[in-house]
């Protein structure tokens, strides 16, 4: 669904990728481990068109995105829950979901897709006028979600959706990732849950310093010496 060739990308004269290929193949969840720094974030802002690279190829479907503007990019169907849970604190929660169907795509079955995002929600169904910015930590990382299901992504990319979260609302997220991923939804997850996530993915990859320094099936990871010793703490 999504091939990164060789992708360059720079915040002034500092690079943040150098020569990233991966490929995501649909209806599979696909990992991206690497420490503080290593390019995760500028990687998914780049494939999601808030970034331009400098040099290299990004192809969802059949499109060339790589340096299209972002509303385009989603149009196309690539979703992302932002690191931070980007949620408008001052509008309602059924106005923030509202605000997630806006793109030309998510307008026909907008209904239909609420509906589901409740059932998938609960919890965000009984307080649908409540300001977003009064829910918890959990709740408004559940309503980004969400918000995201809104514009019927068919990839969806995860920026450490876990952090800040208690491990019990850690383990309803994760069961929350895998019951898209049970639905057919393509999936990129960078989470800093390192174990988690590639016990979710079939295919995963280790970014160090910008650049794709191991790849493989998630469980093959978890099994990798080096991968143990800088991310599992073993
Ligand atoms: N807005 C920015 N301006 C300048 N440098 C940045 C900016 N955002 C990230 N960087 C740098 O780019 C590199 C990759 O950062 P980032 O993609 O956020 O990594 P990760 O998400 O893996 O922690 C780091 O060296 C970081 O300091
Ligand atoms: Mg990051």
């Amino acid at each position: 669904m999504l091939t990164v060739s060789d992708l360059d990308l720079y915040y002034g004269d500092a690079q943040a990728l150098d020569g990233v290929t991966l490929q995501v193949a649909a209806g599979q969840t696909t990992a991206i481990v690497g420490a503080n720094g290593a390019g995760k974030t500028s990687l998914i802002r780049a494939i999601a068109g808030i970034l331009k690279p400098a040099r290299g190829s990004i192809r969802f479907k059949d499109h060339e995105i790589a340096g299209l503007p972002s509303h385009v990019v989603c149009d196309l169907g690539v979703g992302q829950v932002a690191e931070g849970r980007q949620i408008f604190p001052t509008l309602s929660i059924r106005e923030n979901l509202e605000m997630g169907a806006v793109i030309p795509r998510a307008r026909a079955g907008a209904r239909q897709t609420y509906d589901r995002v409740l059932d998938l929600f609960p919890r965000l169904r009984e307080r649908l006028e409540q300001a977003a910015g009064t829910l918890s930590g959990g709740e408004q990382q559940m309503l980004a979600i969400g918000r995201c299901l809104m514009g019927k992504p068919d990839l969806i990319m995860f920026d450490e959706p876990s952090l800040g979260l208690s491990p019990a609302l850690v383990q309803e997220l994760f069961r929350i990732i895998r019951a898209l991923a049970a639905e057919g939804m393509t999936i990129i997850l960078v989470e800093q849950n390192v174990a988690a996530s590639l016990r979710i993915a079939q295919t995963a990859y280790v970014l160090e310093n910008g650049r794709v320094v191991l790849s493989g099936t998630g469980e093959a990871l978890l099994a990798d010496p080096a991968v143990k010793q800088a991310y599992l703490g073993l």
